[in-house]
C-alpha cells in the first residue's frame, strides 16, 4: 500500500514509518522539522534508520504549503495518515494562534488535497484531551466531547469535526484516533516520563504540578502502533464513514506512581519540587477500548512497569552520554 504520512519525523510518526515499511507498505513522508517542541536533530535521529530504506521517501515540508500539499497528494496514495501537528497541551496556551493555524488549517489542507484527488481514505492524530476536564471516567466515543481543556485540545477536536464533515460531504472515509499519552523509545523529550527520567539521571529536581494524585492513561508506542496499523487497514471496510477509536492502555498510573516506577528503573531517587496545577492540565485520562477491540482487534500488551523499563533501557542507550 502506498501511504502519504505527515509528521514522519516525529516520535509516533517515525515508528510508525518503521513498522510500516517492514510491513511492505511504501511510505512518502512529509515533516518540516517544526521546533517549537524539541529541536531538528533529535527528528533527524528518528529518521535516520529510515533514510535508507527503498520503500521510503522523506519530503521536508510544511503542510501549511498548499501547493506542495497538493503535488504530493497528487501522487495518489491509497491512504493520507496526519500525524503532523504542534502537540502538548502547555505550550499550546502560549502560542493559541499557531497551533490553530497548524493544526486545523493544515487539517484542511490536507482534506482538501484529498478531495481534490479522489482519495478516499483518510488517518488523524487526535488526542485523548479532547475529553477535557468534564467527561466521566472512563472516557467514551461517544462523549459528546464538547469543553477541551487547551487550545491544543480543541484544535484537535476541530480536526476531528473537520475529518466528520468530509465524510459527510465526500466520498472520503476518515478515522479519528484519540491517542492517549504515547510512550516508549524516542519519546518527545518534554513529555513527563522522557523529562522525569532526565532530570532524576542528572541529579535535578522534578517539577511535579498539583499535588501527585492526577493521572493518566499511558500508552506504550509499540500497543499505539497496532491500533494506527489496523485503523489504516480498517479504512478500506469501515464500519462508519467517519469513526473515532480510543487507543489506550486502558489503566491509569497517578504522577507520583509513575515517578516511583521512573526512580525504580533507574536505580535512583528524585528530588521532587511541588509546584501549583497548571491551567489547562485535566485531572485524569482513562480510556474506554471496547469499540477499538471490536472494530479493530485492539488490545493493549504492554503494562507500565514493563513499559517505563523498556524506556529507560533505550534512555540509557540512545541519551545518556551522546550528543542528545
Ligand atoms: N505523543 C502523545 O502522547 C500524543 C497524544 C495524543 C495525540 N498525539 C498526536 O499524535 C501526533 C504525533 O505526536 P508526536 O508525539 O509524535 O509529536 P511530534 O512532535 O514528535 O511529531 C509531530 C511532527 O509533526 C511535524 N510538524 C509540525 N508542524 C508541521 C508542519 N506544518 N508541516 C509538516 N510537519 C509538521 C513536527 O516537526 C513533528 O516532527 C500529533 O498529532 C499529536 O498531537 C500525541
Amino acid at each position: 500500500m502506498r501511504i502519504l504520512l505527515t509528521g514522519a519525523a516525529g516520535f509516533i510518526g517515525s515508528s510508525l514509518a518503521e513498522r510500516l515499511l517492514l510491513r511492505g507498505d511504501e511510505v512518502c513522508g512529509l515533516d518540516n522539522f517544526d521546533e517549537t517542541l524539541y529541536a531538528a536533530p533529535l527528528k533527524e535521529r528518528n529518521l535516520a534508520p529510515l533514510l535508507g530504506h527503498r520503500g521510503f521517501r522523506f519530503v521536508r515540508g510544511d503542510f501549511l504549503d498548499e501547493k506542495r500539499v497538493d503535488e504530493l497528494v497528487s501522487a495518489r496514495p491509497e491512504v493520507v495518515v496526519h500525524l503532523g501537528a504542534l502537540a502538548g497541551v502547555r505550550p499550546s496556551l502560549l502560542q493559541p494562534k499557531r497551533y490553530q493555524r497548524v493544526n486545523i488549517e493544515g487539517t484542511v489542507n490536507l482534506l482538501e488535497a484529498c478531495r481534490a484527488h479522489g482519495i478516499g481514505r483518510f488517518v488523524f492524530a487526535s488526542s485523548s484531551s479532547v475529553y477535557g476536564a468534564h467527561s466521566s471516567v472512563p472516557f467514551r466515543e461517544e462523549d459528546p466531547a464538547m469543553r477541551p481543556a487547551s487550545p491544543y485540545a480543541a484544535t484537535k477536536r476541530a480536526g476531528e469535526l473537520l475529518c466528520s464533515n468530509y465524510s459527510d460531504l465526500f466520498p472520503l472515509t476518515t478515522v479519528a484516533l484519540r491517542f492517549f499519552t504515547v510512550y516508549g523509545p524516542r519519546q518527545r523529550p518534554e513529555m513527563a516520563i522522557h523529562k522525569f527520567t532526565r532530570l532524576i539521571a542528572e541529579g535535578q529536581s522534578v517539577p511535579l504540578f498539583g499535588d501527585g494524585s492526577t493521572a493518566r492513561d499511558y500508552t506504550f508506542i509499540d500497543d499505539i502502533l497496532d491500533g494506527v496499523l489496523a485503523s489504516i487497514d480498517r479504512t478500506a471496510n469501515p464500519v462508519e464513514r467517519f469513526r473515532v477509536y480510543n487507543l489506550g492502555g486502558s489503566r491509569t498510573t497517578t504522577l507520583r506512581h509513575l515517578v516511583e516506577l521512573i526512580e525504580a528503573a533507574l536505580g535512583k531517587r528524585a528530588t521532587i519540587d511541588w509546584q501549583p496545577q497548571q491551567p489547562g492540565d485535566v485531572p485524569i485520562t482513562f480510556a474506554e477500548v471496547g469499540r477499538a477491540a471490536a472494530e479493530l482487534g485492539y488490545s493493549p500488551k504492554v503494562p507500565i512497569e514493563q513499559g517505563i523499563a523498556r524506556f529507560v533501557e533505550w534512555y540509557r542507550k540512545s541519551c545518556i552520554g551522546g550528543t542528545f
